[in-house]
């Protein structure tokens, strides 16, 4: 894992996939040449959507050795750590604005269950409260979209908190990947690439697209 700008990492969103043939998609976008998927847990509390739980993520871990990339947009997120790591996720991410009772404790738990540990911030958070954060995580992914559903636009002004993620990574000296989630598309990409992001994540972009190995390429900018 790192930030340099030549080794972009693509995690489609299985969002944007069709239900009844997860397998199927996620094998498309395998061979297509994608290095993670994005999984968009939501429990229609935290945002106004609700999507998957553990049990679809256990099924589809058999299917694929890419990067499972769990995004939890829910609250009391600390309830259900444990069934995502035993499900087989290798990141778990938690939001900010979450619920969480002790975030720190939570994120905590992931790293030493093994899996690499996620802080997300929403448009509206800014991005200095990651600082407290920083020796916890393994990944800062910005939203730049409210979360809840694929398919909506770039928030552009979302960009500058990308630079000063980096910054705050490069001041403490760490080694934390800068993922980025909502609205990519190939000219959305390279804002974000060019601001210090290495992860991008896909959904609509991707899965609508007539050739998806085109559309993944076109994101490793
Ligand atoms: C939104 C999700 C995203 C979503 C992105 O809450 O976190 O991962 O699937 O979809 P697109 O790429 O279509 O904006
Ligand atoms: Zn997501």
């Amino acid at each position: 894992m790192n930030n340099k700008k030549n080794n972009i990492l693509v995690a489609p969103s299985i969002l944007s996939a069709d239900f009844a043939n997860l397998e199927r998609d996620i094998k498309k976008i395998e061979e297509a040449g994608a290095d993670w998927v994005h999984v968009d847990v939501m429990d229609g509390k935290f945002v106004p959507n609700l999507t998957i739980g553990a049990p679809v993520v256990k099924s589809l871990r058999k299917v694929s050795n890419l990067v499972y990339d769990v995004h939890l947009m829910i609250h009391n997120p600390e309830d259900f750590i444990d069934d995502f790591v035993n499900a087989g996720s290798d990141i778990i991410t938690l939001h900010y604005e979450s619920d969480c009772k002790n975030l720190k404790e939570a994120l905590k738990h992931i790293k030493n269950s093994g899996k690499k540990a996620g802080l997300s911030i929403k448009p509206k958070t800014p991005s200095s409260v990651l600082e407290e954060y920083i020796d916890l995580i393994d990944l800062i992914l910005i939203m730049t979209v409210e979360p809840g559903f694929g398919g909506q636009e770039f928030m552009t002004d979302c960009v500058s908190k990308i630079t000063e993620s980096l910054e705050l990574i490069k001041k403490h000296d760490k080694n934390i990947d800068i993922e980025i989630d909502g609205g990519i598309n190939a000219k959305t990409a390279k804002l974000t690439v060019n601001a210090g992001a290495n992860v991008l994540v896909a959904g609509s972009y991707v899965y609508n697209a007539t050739n998806i190995k085109e559309a993944i390429d076109s994101l490793k900018v």
